[in-house]
């Protein structure tokens, strides 16, 4: 027996092979209590199952994942879709000085709300802190005059209206018969903000994409002419199927040089989005490295359905109440109306109550929890104008006025939440992901977390989650009918029915779970999918948000190693050593190498790294530098 454990310990080891076993334990566990419960059914109504355990065992497995994630050829056509050019036509042009003759139209008639106030702390669901209701978001961070209020809404009411009118001028398809001018039908691609470090930290964004397989176009759009990089531009982005965008010259309009928009800071993702050549766009911050390739992202669901992707932020919503009275909701009203499913009652008894005592975002009409980490965001120019329109004007007058209303300078403040704030409000269809952002990062000597990265995970994976899911729920409903001799309908048309299959479902799930060890059922039933189907929700997206890939800052300040420099740091360690992963971070310190050591042809100039070099002066001697950094390539390669 101990040598069976043994070899069972050593060859388990493998995390596939360990999950393979558990789900195959899982699955003849199942059978067995299947097989139980159909011969000695007791109170339950015994119904021959002709194919016995066989049937189950099919059921079970055709469970598995549909065509979603299964790539056909097609697919692959539009993957590779590398049809790539710039429109700087007089067309767009002409569109793009109505919109802005528009958006200036709707200028607030004062200068700004105020920007120094209590900010709004950080606030995790799991955190102990306040009911964010409507009284406390109203009273404790942003205060706001009723003036400024009713200003606000009558100029966000004018430019909705504008917005909701197909044929108005701020409509891109509104110029010429079709879209030509302004994407390109079909197409899809990766789009980041670059400039000045950003351009760096883009460019190891992308060399990364390229080695694990990415085919798709990519734009960079640079804000600013001072920031614009010959070789970077013109000869080591078009080497890998990427291109700059200049920003400056193709908004380079009489009526924003009058007006007193200063492109600037948050606005750019936002303004990225309308001016891609992309149809369907996926959006990533500089910083951003994907840890798988997201080519697949655009022919799978969910995008396929909601053409927009959204991924949470650890927070919960801070939004001011003020926000959604100025986007014209009534949310007391709205509130107030609504009925207990169970009771028949109202579900609120005053607007004093839904006031003080409702967290504000579980009110309906408001922005889902939690907020949004925009480091990633997949959406269709097509299929979302409006909603593209609408958080272009939150961000156009974003530092001003919307951040604040929407963020109340909690953390995060910019561009992050305004996307769902116009989907939100269009009723747009949108897919929020739900799988929470993963802390990443390692444990000091102390014992201490210290996070470096969020980890973003993949849609597909949680898109199927949810599929197995209602797959399994049918299951059960159906498995139910059998034992009780019944037809769907007289359950649909019965309450008490209907109750006893819930709490079947709910007996039956928590037979599936309870070996799982996990307490969180959702959680649960999530590792219990992972391991029957072998499929866990992946790692997609690694935002390195501290420390960001400034080589000679980590380096020359001595950021690789721990504070007592008695130890070499992995700044991914609590993830990305796991089994089964591949070494993302030796990778990033490879490009590095290659880039500022590597042989000629691979050696590339870099404003943002000159300038560095310059900064560090006499404590800068490339030999030593480079050095160093082999060094710690060799030593993550040892680990
Ligand atoms: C969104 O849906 C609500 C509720 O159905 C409706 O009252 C509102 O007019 C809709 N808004 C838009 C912009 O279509």
């Amino acid at each position: 027996m101990r040598q069976f454990l043994s070899y069972f310990v050593r060859y388990t080891r493998n995390k596939k092979m360990f999950a393979i076993v558990i789900g195959a334990t899982t699955l003849i566990f199942l059978i067995i209590l299947n097989l139980t419960m159909f011969s000695y059914g007791g109170d339950v109504e015994v119904v021959s199952d002709p194919k016995g355990s066989k049937g189950t065992f099919d059921r079970l497995t055709s469970l598995l994942p549909g065509s979603s994630s299964k790539i056909t050829d097609d697919d692959k056509a539009q993957i590779s879709d590398n049809r790539h050019t710039i429109f700087d036509t007089a067309e767009h042009k002409s569109y793009l000085t109505d919109l802005f003759t528009e958006l200036i139209a709707v200028q607030p008639d004062f200068d700004s709300l105020p920007s120094s106030y209590p900010k709004a702390p950080e606030m995790a669901p799991w955190d102990d802190h306040p009911v964010l209701s409507y009284n406390h978001l109203s009273e404790k961070y942003l205060k706001v005059t009723d003036h400024q209020v009713n200003n606000l809404k009558e100029k966000h009411a004018e430019f909705l209206a504008k917005i909701l009118n197909k044929k108005s001028k701020v409509h891109f398809a509104n110029h010429g018969d079709d879209q030509e001018h302004f994407y390109i039908e079909n197409s899809n691609g990766i789009v980041y903000v670059g400039g000045g470090r950003y351009s760096w930290f883009a460019l190891l964004s992308i060399k990364h994409l390229r080695s694990i397989g990415s085919k798709l176009p990519i734009e960079v759009y640079i804000p600013f002419e001072e920031e614009y990089e010959k070789e970077f531009c013109e000869v080591i982005l078009p080497s890998m199927n990427a291109k700059c965008l200049k920003i400056y010259e193709i908004l380079d309009l009489e009526v924003l040089k009058d007006s007193k928009f200063k492109i600037q800071g948050f606005m750019l993702k936002s303004l990225a989005i309308l001016l891609s050549n992309f149809e369907n766009i996926l959006l990533l911050d500089a910083d951003n490295m994907p840890y798988l390739n997201p080519d697949i992202l655009f022919v799978s669901e969910p995008y396929q359905t909601y053409k927009f992707v959204v991924w949470p932020d650890y927070w919960e919503r801070t939004t001011h109440p003020k926000f959604y009275e100025i986007q014209g909701l009534d949310l007391i009203t709205e509130n107030l109306k609504l009925k207990d499913p169970n009771t028949g009652q109202p579900k609120y008894s005053s607007a004093e109550q839904i006031k003080s005592e409702v967290p504000l975002h579980d009110l309906k009409g408001t922005i889902p929890n939690p907020s949004t980490e925009s480091g990633q965001l997949l959406i269709s120019k097509k299929a979302h104008a409006d909603a593209i329109l609408l958080s272009l004007y939150y961000n156009m007058y974003g530092p001003n006025y919307y951040y604040h209303l929407i963020t109340q300078w909690a953390p995060g403040q910019g561009d992050k939440d305004t996307f769902l704030a116009a989907a939100n409000l269009l009723n747009s269809t949108y897919y929020q992901i739900k799988t929470t952002v993963k802390a990443i990062g390692y444990h000091k000597s102390n014992g201490e977390f210290r996070g470096t990265a969020q980890g973003q995970y993949s849609p597909i994976d949680e898109y199927n989650f949810k599929t197995y899911h209602k797959k399994l729920l049918a299951m059960y409903e159906e498995d139910f009918c059998m034992q009780k001799g019944i037809t769907k309908k007289q359950l649909e048309q019965s309450k008490t029915l209907q109750e006893e299959l819930e709490e079947y479902q709910k007996i039956q799930i928590e037979t599936l779970t309870q070996f799982s060890g996990e307490e969180d059922e959702d959680k649960a039933l999530k590792d219990y999918y992972a391991n029957v189907f072998d499929l866990p929700i992946k790692l997609m997206f690694v935002h390195e948000s501290t420390p960001k890939f400034d080589p000679l800052d980590l380096i020359l300040n001595n950021q690789i190693t721990n504070e007592e420099n008695t130890e070499r740091i992995r700044f991914y360690d609590n993830v990305l050593t796991d089994p089964g992963y591949y070494s993302f971070e030796k990778m990033q310190w490879q490009y590095i190498y290659d880039l500022l050591c590597g042989s000629e042809d691979e050696r590339v100039h870099m404003e943002f790294i000159s300038k560095q070099i310059e900064n560090f002066g006499d404590r800068y001697d490339e030999e030593k530098f480079c050095q160093a950094i082999q060094d710690e390539i060799d030593w993550i390669g040892s680990r």
